[in-house]
C-alpha cells in the first residue's frame, strides 16, 4: 500500500523539523568579533526551507537501515550545499534576487561581503559536518560520501550548471541543453542526495545506481516543476520571484515543450523514476510519494 498525499507531507515535516534540530546542533553559534559570520550562516540556513533533499537522504538510508544521526548528519551536509547555493545564487553578480524563502536574501539582510563568506563558510562546513566520526563509524563511508557530494557540487555538477545558466541569456539552448543544465545545476545534488543513504548502508553497486537513477530524474522532474512554478506561481507561494527565466530571456524547458509538453514530460521522468525503486518493494513508499510530490507541489 502507497502512503498518501497526506501522509507524505507530515512525514516531510517531521524529517524537517528533525534535520532543522540536526543544523542547530551542528552550525556554529554567533561568538567575538566574527560572529557576524555564524549568524549569516544560521540566517541562510534555519528558515523554512522544505528539506527536500535531506528528505531523500532519510527515505533512502531507510531502506537500508542506517542509523538516524548518520542519515540526519548528511541529510545536513547536503542542505548546507544547497543553502549555500541559494546564498551566492542570489548575490547581485548572479541571479540579484531580494527575496528567498519569503525573507530577505541573505545579502540583503546583511551585506554581500558577509553572504559571501557565509556561503563559503556553509559550503566548507558541510565537509567538515560529514567526515567527522560521528557520521559513520567506517572512514572508507565517510570518504565516499565526501567525494560523492564534491563531484555533485562541483565544477561537474551545481557549479557547472550554475555557469551554464549563467552564460545562457546569451546563447540559445535547445532541449538537450537545458536538460545537461539542469542536470548538473539541480540534478547531481538531488542525485547524491538519493544515493546518499546507499552509501552510508554499504549497499551494492546495483541499488546504488538504482537509487542515482531515481534521484536523476526526479531532480529533471522536480526542475520542470519550477519552471512551471516560475510561470505559474506566486511569490507568496514560492517565497521567491517568479517570471524571472522568461524576463532573463532563459531557455527553460516549458519555453521548449510549452506547459502541457512540460507536463506531460515531468509525469513520464516521475513514472520512470518510480520504476527505478520496484527492487526496494514497500519501503521505498516515502520516495515514490517524493516523486509524485514533485509535480504536484506549488511551492
Ligand atoms: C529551489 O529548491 C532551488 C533550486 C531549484 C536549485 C537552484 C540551483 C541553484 C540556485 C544552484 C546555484 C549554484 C551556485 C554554485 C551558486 P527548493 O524548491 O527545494 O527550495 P527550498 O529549499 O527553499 O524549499
Ligand atoms: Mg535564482
Amino acid at each position: 500500500m502507497s502512503a498518501g498525499p497526506a501522509d507524505f507531507e507530515q512525514a516531510l515535516a517531521e524529517t524537517a523539523a528533525a534535520v532543522d534540530a540536526t543544523l542547530d546542533a551542528l552550525l556554529p553559534r554567533a561568538d567575538g568579533v566574527e560572529g557576524r559570520v555564524a549568524e549569516a550562516m544560521r540566517y541562510a540556513t534555519l528558515n523554512g526551507g522544505k528539506r527536500l533533499r535531506p528528505f531523500l537522504v532519510v527515505a533512502g538510508a531507510q531502506l537500508f537501515e542506517v542509523s538516524e544521526p548518520s542519515a540526519r548528519r548528511t541529510a545536513a551536509a547536503v542542505e548546507m550545499i544547497h543553502c549555500y547555493s541559494l546564498v551566492h545564487d542570489d548575490l547581485p553578480a548572479m541571479d540579484d534576487d531580494d527575496v528567498r524563502r519569503g525573507r530577505p536574501s541573505c545579502h540583503v539582510a546583511f551585506d554581500e561581503a558577509t553572504a559571501i563568506l557565509a556561503g563559503d563558510a556553509l559550503l566548507t562546513y558541510a565537509f567538515e559536518a560529514l567526515s567527522a566520526p560521528e557520521t559513520h563509524a567506517s572512514a572508507a563511508v565517510r570518504c565516499e560520501l565526501v567525494r560523492g557530494l564534491a563531484v555533485a557540487a562541483g565544477c561537474g555538477g551545481m557549479v557547472g550548471g550554475q555557469m551554464i545558466d549563467l552564460l545562457a541569456a546569451e546563447s540559445t539552448l535547445d532541449i538537450d541543453g537545458v536538460t545537461r543544465l539542469q542536470k548538473l545545476k539541480t540534478g547531481a545534488l538531488i542525485a547524491f542526495a538519493c544515493e546518499a543513504g546507499a552509501i552510508l548502508g554499504e549497499a551494492g553497486a546495483e541499488a546504488r545506481a538504482a537509487l542515482a537513477g531515481y534521484g536523476h530524474d526526479l531532480g529533471l522532474a522536480f526542475q520542470i516543476a519550477d519552471d512551471l512554478l516560475d510561470i505559474e506561481g506566486s511569490e507568496a507561494e514560492t517565497g521567491k520571484a517568479v517570471g524571472k527565466d522568461a524576463a532573463a530571456g532563459k531557455a527553460t524547458f516549458v519555453g521548449l515543450l510549452g506547459v502541457d509538453g512540460a507536463r506531460d514530460r515531468a509525469r513520464v521522468l516521475v513514472d520512470r523514476a518510480v520504476g527505478r525503486l520496484a527492487r526496494f518493494g514497500d519501503k521505498a513508499d516515502s520516495l515514490r510519494a517524493v516523486a509524485r510530490f514533485a509535480i504536484a507541489r506549488r511551492h
